[in-house]
Formats: structure tokens, sequence, C-alpha cells
């Protein structure tokens, strides 16, 4: 079993889905850059004040910020890590590098016309950070959460003119990270498209 687990893909692939599932089969410790900084939005700490402003037109927050972030919040896990949204750029993998072996990268393959219809009708819940989708994954009871009863919001990201920012973003900044970590012998590509559990018996194998 892979102790060490990168998630990549572009935004809407699935990685926080699939995230999700493997953390509650396997007790991995998931750490996702997107969920820490929006709860930072939130409850309006520095961190927080700082990231807005690049989270809400689809650009990175700067890497210094992140790296930060990420070093306390990995030191403080037993080593048994799911990472979703970091690394995200070259100068943050080798961050992530210089602090602990990266067993897998599982890169989540999908085309841009899917994703956008994925994150246009994406509902999110503010609280236990789980994900819906309007047709795909529906909540039990429209617009509220079935873990903890929540109501669900479409995040401001998620509106297509920034949806198309951050695929931008993606494809110059994160995309070199296929090759990093290809190189590294790490890389596992696989087709993100699909029913979630189809591509989570996928993800399974890869993990094992
Ligand atoms: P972040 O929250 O990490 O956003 P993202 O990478 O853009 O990823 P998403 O959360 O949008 O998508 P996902 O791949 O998790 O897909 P999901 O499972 O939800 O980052 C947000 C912002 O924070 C960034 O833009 C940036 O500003 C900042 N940031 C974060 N990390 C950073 C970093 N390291 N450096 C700098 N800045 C950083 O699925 C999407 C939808 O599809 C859901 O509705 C789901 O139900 C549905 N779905 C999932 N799987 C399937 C399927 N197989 N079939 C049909 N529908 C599906």
């Amino acid at each position: 079993m892979k102790s060490t687990i990168v998630l990549l893909g572009p935004p809407g692939s699935g990685k926080g889905t699939q995230g999700e599932k493997l953390t509650e089969e396997f007790g991995y410790v998931r750490l996702s850059t997107g969920d820490m900084l929006r709860e930072a939005v939130r409850n309006g700490t520095d961190l927080g004040k700082k990231a807005k402003e690049y989270m809400d037109s689809g650009a990175l927050v700067p890497n210094d910020i992140i790296i930060g972030l990420m070093k306390e919040k990995i030191a403080a896990t037993d080593g048994k890590v799911l990472l979703d949204g970091f690394p995200r750029t070259v100068e943050q993998a080798d961050a992530l590098a210089e602090q602990l072996d990266v067993d897998l990268a599982l890169n989540l393959d999908v085309d841009d016309e899917e994703l956008m219809v994925r994150l246009t009708k994406r509902r999110s819940c503010p609280k236990c950070n789980a994900v819906y989708h309007l047709v795909y994954n529906k909540p039990a009871k429209d617009g509220i959460c079935d873990k903890c009863g929540s109501e669900l919001y479409h995040r401001d990201d998620d509106k297509e003119e920034t949806v198309s920012n951050r695929l931008a973003v993606y494809r110059k900044n994160t995309m070199p990270l296929i090759d990093y970590y290809s190189k590294k012998g790490t890389l596992v590509t696989i087709k993100g498209v699909g029913s979630i559990d189809e591509i989570y018996e996928q993800v399974k194998k890869a993990v094992q």
C-alpha cells in the first residue's frame, strides 16, 4: 500500500471526490490546500485575507504562502498522507521533495468540456467539505449536505469565466508536474471519466 500520495489533475477532475473515498476506506490523512484556504477565507484569518483575491480570480496563491502552510501540516502527520491540490507548481514539488518521498502521483485525466459541466454544476458543503453535483452526484435532499445537514453552496470560483481561467492556470503551472513525476517513476494516469465508483476501482488498484 502506497503511503504518500499526491493527487494531480485539473480543476474538477475528481481529486476531492476520489481522495475522500480513499481516506474513508484506508485512513489516509487528506490535506487539501483548497479546503484549508477556503476555511481561512471564511474565518477571515490573515491567510484567508491574503488568499482570497487570488482564489476569486482563479490564480494560484503565491508559492511561499502555500509551501509554509503545507510544511507545517505535513510535519504534523505520521506519514500516511494524501495531498490534494499540492503541489501545483514545480517549485512546490521541489519543496515537498525536501520533506518527504512521494510514493505515487495519481493523475486524473479529464477533458475541458466535461470539467466545465462538472464545476458549474458542483455544489459544496461549507462545513464538512463534501462535494455534490446537480446531475451526477445529487444529495438526497436538494441543497442539503447528506453528511452533516449544512446548506450547500456554489463556489465563487466555479462560475464559468473563473473556471476558464483556472484551466489556463492549470495548463501553464501544474501540467509540468506530470512530466516531473513521470521522470521520478511515480506517475500513474487514470482516465477520470466514467462513474465515480468505476474510477475508484482503478484508483484503488494504483494505491495498492
Ligand atoms: P482547489 O480547491 O484545490 O481546486 P481545484 O484543484 O481547482 O480542484 P477542485 O476542488 O475544483 O476539483 P476536484 O478535482 O477536487 O474535483 P471534485 O472531486 O470536487 O483550489 C482552489 C483554489 O485555491 C485554486 O484555484 C488556487 O487559487 C488555490 N490553491 C489551492 N491549492 C493551491 C496550491 N497548491 N498553490 C497555489 N494555490 C492553490 O469534483 C468536481 C465535480 O465533479 C463535483 O461536483 C463532483 O461531484 C463531480 N464528479 C467527480 N467525479 C465525477 C465523475 N466521475 N463523474 C461525474 N461527476 C464527477
